[in-house]
């Protein structure tokens, strides 16, 4: 569908290649609804946009992205969610330029390297008004690609059972679920390399 379609440009302002890695993506810009959004890695930067983000959801998003619900995201936990060493786990934005001109978060997709170094575990939030337009199957599919490149052989997440629209997005991406005895939870499984297995 065309509101999926994006292209590979580099937005207005991208350096490219000139602070990250090769192993970590650089800023491009995708389509969403017809209107484009940048997307790129999150940096500390990025907190106060954090905040203003977590500011517009409800409860419900709160409890399904974080597990529990929680009034304030404070200065102190948007840093730590917005500064990961994106050379080893990775948190990716979806931004739109808001009315003043400046950035703001729509969406993220992040994984966190689990100790065995081979697989990690990913969280996804979208802003409500912008739901249904693909941009956590675009953060889904970002994400392995990288975890590809840098050899790790799965992603995984645990998700609310009630949680349906995630994890249909999980199985369409090739995942497997099961439920987790005693919780109302879902185990996901992602595999990065299914024909290896
Ligand atoms: C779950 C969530 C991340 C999905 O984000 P999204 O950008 O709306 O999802 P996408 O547009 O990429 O959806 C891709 C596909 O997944 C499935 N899907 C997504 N949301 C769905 C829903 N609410 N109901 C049913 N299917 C859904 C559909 O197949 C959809 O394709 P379609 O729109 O062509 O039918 C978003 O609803 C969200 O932020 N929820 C609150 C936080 C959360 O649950 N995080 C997950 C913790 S790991």
């Amino acid at each position: 569908m065309n509101r999926r379609a994006s292209d590979a440009r580099p937005p207005e302002g991208a350096t490219p290649g000139s602070s990250l890695s090769s192993d970590v993506p650089e800023a491009r810009l995708v389509s969403f609804g017809g209107v484009p959004h940048r997307l790129r890695p999150l940096t500390l930067a990025d907190a106060d946009r954090l905040i203003a983000f977590f500011q517009s959801h409800n409860e419900e998003t709160v409890r399904l992205r974080y597990g529990y619900f929680f009034r304030e995201m404070t200065p102190s936990r948007a840093r730590q969610l917005v500064g990961v060493d994106q050379h080893k786990d990775l948190a990716l934005g979806i931004f739109s330029t808001g009315a003043d001109g400046t950035e703001v978060i729509d969406a993220i997709g992040r994984y966190c390297l689990m100790e065995d170094g081979k697989a990690a575990e990913m969280a996804f939030i979208v802003r409500e008004s912008k739901r249904r337009l693909g941009m956590a199957q675009t953060l889904l599919h970002a994400l392995m690609d990288i975890a590809r490149k840098r050899g790790l052989n799965e992603l995984v997440a645990q998700v609310q059972r009630e949680n349906r629209g995630m994890i249909a997005l999980f199985q369409q991406a090739g995942a497997s679920s099961r439920s987790v005895l005693g919780a109302d939870a879902v185990d996901i499984r992602l595999p990065l390399h299914p024909s290896a297995t």
